[in-house]
């Protein structure tokens, strides 16, 4: 009989990408490391890694830091409570506890932001406690080799992979055997066009042998798509722009953007500009309109923007100061954290 465990421990000692988290026992380095990856691929994570790490060696580096400034390294990553939680994790650990950064289980899943997998991963890898890690990546090579069609977005999957996922734990190396399991399903075991031909787990496969490993794994429920409509306002006078701050309860809190009006569906500018919102932002001042863009579509995972510029000109400058919107200096608009939208616009366009 086949072992898969030692399989794919051989598999990963040969294959595994040499990262600056894998040398490392700090469960905070750990911490964020997988806080990255829980956002991106390895190869994309590491460059983020490498400005976090560098920025906030260790978690009192963090715990200091400004909210803005770790939103900006953040930037491009998307999910951005995730990097609001963990500032907020630091300054419980450092300024509350007042300790180091905790590297087993039960302590770690009481943090804000650490779930099941975090607390899991970093105890493993930087405690060697024995906790499997299920993630996307365990949860498609599992489904496949034992031919498993429960869904794993509901309960009972969720029970039934993370059982399976235990059993095979390599309880001497629990974090290598991990980091194993999701670089095996990272780099092998992938999603479309898998490497079933070089698979050292191929001959006892059992979605290989009936045939079903592009229909693995199964998920029960697709989220109901939300399409919005932005219409954003580029208001720019004397080498400066507007821009806003976003608030609590909706996308991209903390980030910036432009002065905003959401509609229901697509507006042209007669129906933009005899809106009362409109008319609130510009507040009875003169201008025309220079130019509107094209309508971006940016995908979230349940929700799609469907954005357009419209770029506003003042015949009379200067515009007199306005609640709620910052005026920045058009060379200065680095230090601030744009979603990616606004990002893209600002390099095209300014
Ligand atoms: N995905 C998330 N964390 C990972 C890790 N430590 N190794 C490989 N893939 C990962």
């Amino acid at each position: 009989m086949m072992d898969p465990t030692k399989i794919i421990g051989k598999w990963y000692q040969a294959n595994k990408r040499e990262m600056p988290w894998r040398t490392t026992k700090d469960p905070y380095l750990i911490w964020l490391s997988e806080v990255i990856l829980q956002q991106t691929r390895v190869q994309q994570g590491l460059p983020y890694y490498l400005k976090f790490s560098a920025a906030y060696p260790s978690v009192a580096d963090l715990a200091a830091a400004e909210e803005d400034q770790v939103m900006k390294l953040w930037q491009g990553l998307g999910y951005y409570s995730r990097a609001r939680n963990m500032l907020a994790t630091a300054r419980t650990v450092t300024r509350q506890w007042g300790r180091e950064f905790p590297s087993d289980y039960e302590t770690l899943i009481q943090l804000k932001g650490i779930g099941e997998y975090t607390a899991s991963a970093i105890s493993s890898i930087a405690a060697n406690e024995p906790r499997a890690v299920v993630d996307g990546n365990v949860y498609r090579l599992l489904s496949r080799y034992f031919g498993l069609s429960t869904p794993i977005d509901t309960a009972a999957g969720k029970r039934e992979f993370a059982s399976l996922a235990h059993d095979l734990l390599d309880r001497q190396r629990p974090g290598e055997h991990n980091q194993g399991m999701m670089e095996f399903g990272a780099l092998q075991c992938r999603p479309v066009r898998p490497g079933c031909d070089t698979c050292p787990l191929a001959s006892a496969c059992v979605a290989l042998r009936e045939g079903n490993v592009e229909r693995l794994p199964v998920k029960s429920s697709r989220p109901r798509i939300r399409h919005r409509y932005f219409n954003y306002l580029v208001l720019r006078e004397n080498g400066r722009i507007w821009l806003k701050r976003r608030g609590t309860g909706d996308i991209w809190q903390s980030l910036y953007d432009f002065p905003l009006v959401e509609t229901s569906g697509p507006v042209d500018e007669a129906g933009l500009l005899s809106r009362d919102d409109f008319r609130e932002i510009l507040k009875g001042k003169l201008f025309s309109v220079k130019y509107v863009s094209k309508v971006t579509k940016h995908v979230l995972s349940h929700q799609v923007i469907h954005a357009r510029f419209w770029e506003l000109r003042f015949p009379h400058a200067p515009v007199p100061e306005h609640n709620g919107f910052l005026r920045v200096e058009e060379q200065k608009m680095e230090s601030y954290a744009f979603p990616k939208l606004i990002s893209n616009y600002l390099e095209n366009n300014l």
